[in-house]
């Protein structure tokens, strides 16, 4: 590529969310960019397609072709892109084309927001426990947790694969809790819950990092923005 050749690196990050084209002027002269590795200079043109762009050292994602998809998974669907016994499965619920993977799973009988993607880097990043990215729950469960099951949860309970990490809890009823977690191990909330005497009755995932959305109707979905994809991947780049 050629001094002239390629878009401006500015308005590339523009595209990406990180504001006006001012502001990402701004991020440039400040030195916070770096294409390939090294440090950005205004006026700088990129390859979208092949350049490493990254602000604060956090990749940009500027590869055209991805999509985000953020659902709000119904119950009954099954999160697998194909289903043996002929269940509905959530990659029906959005568009076909480009084809696209859950990031993580929901139980068959959990609600809430999942996302789709077909950029592997990022679903790798979000899913891997060792980046930590915190998923926040709505659990309806059996009976009135005390405090004692609450603190225990808090702490950390013995599940049959090895005690679970420190969660946040909040009690938001007397039968409904608030849980964050970031492990992210098979049935884990339900498991938590049955574990300390009260299992859930309805499961609903309320956040994904910085995604929360309340405004997706069971079924529906939406693009992320990209300042939502930007802000995914300065999560997960967080260890
Ligand atoms: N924890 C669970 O138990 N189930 C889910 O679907 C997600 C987290």
């Amino acid at each position: 590529m050629t001094a002239d050749e390629g878009v401006r690196l500015q308005k590339v990050l523009a595209q990406t969310g990180f504001g006006s084209r001012r502001v990402c002027d701004n991020l440039i002269a400040e030195g916070r960019v770096r294409v390939n590795g090294e440090i950005a200079e205004l006026g700088r043109r990129v390859d979208a397609d092949h350049d490493v762009i990254e602000v604060d050292r956090v990749p940009v994602s500027v590869r055209p072709g991805l999509v985000y998809y953020l659902l709000n998974k119904p119950p009954g669907v099954v999160t697998t892109a194909d289903d043996p016994q002929g269940r509905p499965t959530v990659v029906q619920l959005v568009p076909e084309e480009p084809r696209v993977f859950p990031v993580g799973r929901l139980d068959f009988e959990t609600e809430g927001l999942l996302l789709l993607t077909n950029d592997g880097d990022l679903t790798h990043r979000l899913t891997h426990p060792s980046f930590g990215v915190e998923k926040e729950y709505l659990a309806e469960v059996d009976g009135e947790p005390s405090p004692g099951a609450v603190t225990r949860l808090r702490k950390g309970v013995d599940l049959d694969d090895g005690p679970t990490a420190p969660a946040k809890v909040s009690v938001v009823a007397p039968n409904a809790l608030r849980i964050a977690i970031h492990e992210g191990r098979n049935r884990q909330v339900r498991r938590m819950c049955e574990a300390v005497g009260h299992p859930v009755i309805r499961l609903v995932r309320i956040r994904i990092g910085p995604i929360a959305e309340r405004s997706l109707k069971p079924g529906e979905w939406r693009e992320l923005t990209p300042a939502e994809v930007r802000s995914l991947e300065t999560a997960a780049a967080r260890r």
